[in-house]
C-alpha cells in the first residue's frame, strides 16, 4: 500500500514512521508513506497556505490553491482514495479501517487552524473524524488511521490470527490475557487456561469477551444485532 500524507508538518510523522510496527512495514515495503509539505505548492514568498475567514470571524482559514495544485499533482501519479481528516467527518473505527486497508493508495490530508475553505471537500472521497473532539489539526487523527490501516495491510502482522481474533474483528471486545508467571502477588491466572483443553479454553474466552463487551460496551453489542439483522423494510 501506498499512503501520501499532505501536511505542513511534514516533521511530526518522523519518529512514529521510524518505530515499531509502521517502521518494519516500511522497510519491508508494505506499507510505503511519502509526506508532502502542503507549502511546497505556496504561490507566495512566504509560503503561505491560509487566510482570513469571509464573514469575519476568529481565526484562519485554509485557503483552496494549495490544496487543490498538491490533489492535481498527487492524483495524477495514480488512481488514490482521498481522504480528509476533520472532526466533522464520519467516524472512524475497525471496519473503516479494514476498507481502507484494502486500497492500494490512499492521500491523507491534514486540515489545521479553524478549519479548509469548504470548496477543498469537492476534491475528497471522505472526510473522516477520530472522535467527538477538537484536535489542533489532522495530523494526530491520520497517524491514528495509518497505523489501524497499516496493520491489516496482508504481511504487516506477524500472527495473522493476531487480526482476526482482536477486538472488534469480531465485533467484541477482547477477552482477558495472562502470561507467565501463574501466581504473581496472589493473584492467580484462570485454571481454565493452564488446562490444556483447547475446547474449554475458546468457550471461556468467547464468554468473557461477551460479558465484558456486556460490562463495558453493550453498544457494540446492539450495532452487532444490528448487522446481523440486516436492513430493515420501511414502515
Ligand atoms: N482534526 C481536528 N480534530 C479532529 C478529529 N477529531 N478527527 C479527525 N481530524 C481532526
Amino acid at each position: 500500500m501506498l499512503v501520501d500524507i499532505v501536511t505542513i508538518f511534514p516533521g511530526f510523522f518522523a519518529s512514529p514512521l521510524a518505530t515499531g510496527l509502521l517502521g518494519k512495514a516500511g522497510e519491508r515495503g508494505l506499507v510505503e508513506v511519502r509526506l508532502h509539505d502542503l507549502r511546497d505548492w505556496a504561490t507566495d514568498r512566504h509560503r503561505s497556505v491560509d487566510d482570513a475567514p469571509f464573514g469575519g470571524g476568529a481565526g484562519m482559514v485554509m485557503v483552496p490553491g494549495p490544496w487543490f495544485d498538491a490533489l492535481d499533482e498527487l492524483e495524477a501519479q495514480g488512481p488514490a482514495r482521498v481522504v480528509l481528516l476533520a472532526p466533522d467527518g464520519r467516524r472512524f473505527d475497525h471496519k473503516v479501517a479494514q476498507r481502507l486497508a484494502a486500497e492500494p493508495r490512499l492521500i491523507l490530508c491534514c486540515g489545521r487552524y479553524e478549519g479548509i475553505d469548504e470548496r477543498v471537500r469537492t476534491r475528497v472521497d471522505e472526510v473522516l473524524s477520530i472522535g467527538d473532539f477538537v484536535l489542533a489539526g489532522g495530523e494526530t487523527a491520520a497517524l491514528v488511521v495509518l497505523e489501524a490501516v497499516a496493520r491489516l495491510v496482508p504481511g504487516v502482522m506477524g500472527n495473522a490470527d493476531s487480526v482476526t481474533d482482536e477486538s472488534f474483528a469480531a465485533g467484541l471486545l477482547e477477552y482477558p490475557q495472562y502470561t507467565r508467571p501463574a501466581v504473581y502477588r496472589g493473584l492467580e491466572v484462570p485454571a481454565v487456561l493452564r488446562s490444556g483443553d483447547h475446547g474449554a479454553v475458546a468457550r471461556w474466552r468467547r464468554d468473557q469477551a461477551l460479558d465484558r463487551t456486556r460490562r463495558l460496551r453493550p453498544d457494540l453489542l446492539e450495532q452487532a444485532e444490528e448487522d446481523a439483522d440486516g436492513p430493515q423494510a420501511p414502515g
